[in-house]
């Protein structure tokens, strides 16, 4: 039977353990200059009804080192854009391809993708979750404290309680981690996730009580793709919600910083944290490629 991953909750925390050593182990022999033929013949479409760098990139690199194919779909140019319905078109590609990633607003939409797919979706970022780039994230701190002392770590999420915050709060409940969310009123992530996270996930209004001995500090834009409008009113509330020297101080003497990218310099992170020896945001980014082809090989093959 297909499997599809549209949240981090599809996969059981044995599961995403597996996946990450498996990403590692991809890494490293990319690195050794070894290929892989895990996906040969296999062709992954991407619709991305939102823009996107990474995400793209890393998928479209991924199935061609795993000897696979990719094909991009945006709105413009294809039927997507002229309102043919998604199950339509989940039917189409389904007959074409042997997956389908998925960038788009209402997170209802990729599931109505992978209701009507016959073939896995894969949730490439949806206005309530971005659950790819989260495994990016454990992957990357794995690797900087080894994959078994996540559990130990004090993880703090600084701003927007936006689709990475919803990820990094399954990821809370499905590892056992301790996570600390700071957001302003108005600003929360989805108390469904928050519930179901039970002890794991604590709420704060303020940055300094989440950056208080954390080991992990994570932020994301202030104004996600699709809340554009809002903007100005965001700038206003997220003011003291920025990542920089003196949150960073009050952290664990150790602690390090992600960012999912892109980034506001001096919005929600200074120009100097992120270009600091603290942030690991580069490993982040390109990690996105590492765990894609484990997760690609979960899905797609054999
Ligand atoms: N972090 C992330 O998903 O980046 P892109 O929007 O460039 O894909
Ligand atoms: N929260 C951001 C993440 C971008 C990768 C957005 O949805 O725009």
């Amino acid at each position: 039977m297909k499997r599809d991953f549209l949240t981090l909750s599809d996969l059981g925390a044995a599961e995403l353990q597996a996946l990450l050593i498996r990403a590692s182990e991809l890494k490293r022999e990319r690195t050794q200059g070894q290929r892989g033929h895990s996906l040969t013949g296999k062709t992954l479409g991407m619709i991305f009804e939102k823009a996107s760098t990474r995400t793209r990139v890393s998928f479209d690199v991924g199935m061609y080192e795993l000897g696979g194919h990719a094909v991009h779909l945006a709105p413009d140019g294809t039927q997507i854009g002229r309102g043919e319905l998604m199950r339509d078109t989940a039917r189409v590609l389904g007959g074409y391809c042997h997956g389908i990633v998925i960038r788009t607003f209402a997170h209802t939409i990729a599931e109505e993708l992978a209701h009507f797919s016959p073939v896995p979706v894969i949730n490439g970022l949806t206005d309530l979750h971005h659950p790819c780039q989260v495994l990016a994230d454990l992957l990357t701190i794995a690797e900087h404290v080894g994959f078994t002392a996540l559990q130990q770590l004090r993880f703090a999420w600084i701003g927007d309680g936006n689709n990475m915050a919803n990820s990094w709060i399954e990821a809370a409940a499905l590892l056992g981690l301790e996570l600390v969310i700071a957001c302003p009123e108005g600003y929360d992530p989805a108390p469904d996730l928050r519930l179901r996270a039970g002890s794991h996930v604590h709420l704060a209004r303020d940055p300094r009580e989440a950056a208080r001995n954390a080991d992990v500090l994570s932020t994301d834009v202030w104004t996600s793709m699709g809340d554009e409008a809002e903007a100005a009113a965001r700038r206003r509330a997220f003011r003291g919600f920025c990542i920089d020297e003196l949150l960073l101080q009050l952290a664990h003497p150790e602690a390090v910083v992600l960012h999912c990218l892109p980034a506001h310099r001096g919005e929600e992170i200074t120009d100097e944290v992120l270009e600091s020896p603290r942030s690991l945001v580069w490993a982040q980014a390109e990690n996105r490629l590492h765990v894609q082809k484990a997760l690609l090989e979960r899905l797609l093959g054999h």
